[in-house]
């Protein structure tokens, strides 16, 4: 197969590019990614010269460039990574989001009917179900679960959702959607949770803990949600929608103080600061569809892929440090500096 991954020069489009070379050699990969301040080619440098890769720098949304690619490539299928990704950022800036999140989606989708694709695969979050209570530990997602978002980052990944399945629906564009928990591995940005926390630590710095830090997040290690999507694009059910979670929920605390642990740093460093505007409380999704139907299962415990992903961090410090020193500390410094940083809560 010829695959159009896009956004794969971030986090998880990376790490599934890495996946697909090594269980599927005999595909070919084009990344096509815009390079944002989350777009790091550095990541993908081991495979600059691999003759069934190729990068292609560009932006999902631009419609005349998509359009050529598509010509050019013939694709067999599409597995759209691409977006603005951090809720923070949204709060400040929704509008680039609509564009990247909804537009882009429709641009590529338009791009696979008008050149015969065979799949579209649309990689979606568990955001887009808004959140649950704190005291109901028996409620989960399923895929019937409505929509009901939250921040600017999930009401645009809802929407380019029913786009999705408004495509398949009026034009019988053959599309799969999964919907998946939070991720944690390598080359995860350090703006995000887990990475952010283990790279201040590092350094000494406070961590910053939004509200109380009782908030639950479902936590699933990279590449057990890239082979869950690798699943869904070769035996999945045209049209369908899949949840992939493990069953790992943590209070943003419980994960703040086990990378505490296992840096051996002192928990003093936490520092509760003004919570998230609309704060989801808690994600938790059931993933027995995905289980049941296509035999998809995690193989890594949160234990394990915690501890392989600060050794990830220790040894791949050059990757971190870049970003830090280059603009993404003027974006954090803008994003927090007074707001959240300056102001303990506790
Ligand atoms: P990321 O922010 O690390 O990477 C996004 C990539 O997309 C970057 O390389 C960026 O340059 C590129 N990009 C952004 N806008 C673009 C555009 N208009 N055109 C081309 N490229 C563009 O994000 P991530 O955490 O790897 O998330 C990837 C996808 O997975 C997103 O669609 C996100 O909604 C979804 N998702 C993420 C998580 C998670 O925990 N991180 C969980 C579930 C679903
Ligand atoms: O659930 C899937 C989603 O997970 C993806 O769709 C998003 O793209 C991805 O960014 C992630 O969203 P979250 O908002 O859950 O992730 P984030 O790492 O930003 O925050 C995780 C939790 O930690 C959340 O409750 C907010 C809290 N937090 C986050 C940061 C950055 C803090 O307490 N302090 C922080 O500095």
């Amino acid at each position: 197969m010829n695959i159009l991954v896009t956004g794969g020069a971030g986090f998880i489009g990376s790490n599934f590019i890495y996946y697909e070379r090594e269980v599927h050699p005999e595909d070919r990969i084009v990344c096509l990614d815009a390079l944002t301040y989350a777009g790091n080619l550095s990541t993908l440098k081991p495979l600059l010269n691999d003759p069934q890769f190729r990068f292609v720098r560009g932006n999902i949304a631009d419609r005349p460039f998509v359009r050529a690619l598509f010509a050019e490539e013939k694709f067999d299928a599409v597995v759209n990574f691409a977006a603005e990704s951090h809720v923070d950022r949204s709060v400040e800036n929704p509008e680039l989001f609509l564009r990247s999140n909804i537009l882009g989606t429709q641009v590529l989708m338009d791009a696979c009917r008008e050149y015969g694709v065979a799949r579209y695969h649309q990689v979606s979050t568990d955001e887009v179900y808004g959140d649950l209570p704190l005291d109901r530990p028996d409620l989960f997602f399923t895929e019937q679960t409505p929509l009901h978002t939250s921040s600017p980052y999930s009401a645009s990944k809802a929407s380019a959702d029913l786009l999705v399945l408004a495509s398949a629906r009026t034009y019988g564009l053959p599309v799969t959607i999964t919907r998946c928990s939070n991720n944690y591995g390598p080359y995860h940005f350090p703006e995000k949770l887990i990475p952010l926390m283990i790279t201040r630590a590092l350094a000494d710095q406070p961590l910053p803990v939004y509200g109380t830090g009782e908030n639950v997040r479902d936590w699933l290690y990279v590449k057990d949600h890239c082979s869950a999507i690798d699943l869904v694009l070769r035996k999945g059910r045209i049209g369908e929608i899949y949840n992939v979670g493990g069953h790992n929920e943590r209070t943003n605390l419980d994960v703040v103080k086990t990378i505490l642990a296992a840096l051996g740093k002192p928990e003093s460093l936490i520092t509760f600061v003004t919570d998230r505007p609309g704060h989801d409380r808690r994600y938790a999704i059931d993933p027995t569809k995905i289980h049941t139907q296509l035999g998809w299962l995690p193989t890594t415990t949160f234990e394990k892929g915690i501890q392989t992903t600060i050794d990830w961090y220790l040894s791949n410090r050059e990757w971190w440090e870049n970003i830090l020193k280059g603009d993404y500390q003027k974006d954090y410094e803008r994003l927090y500096g007074g707001a959240r940083l300056g102001e303990n809560t506790k």
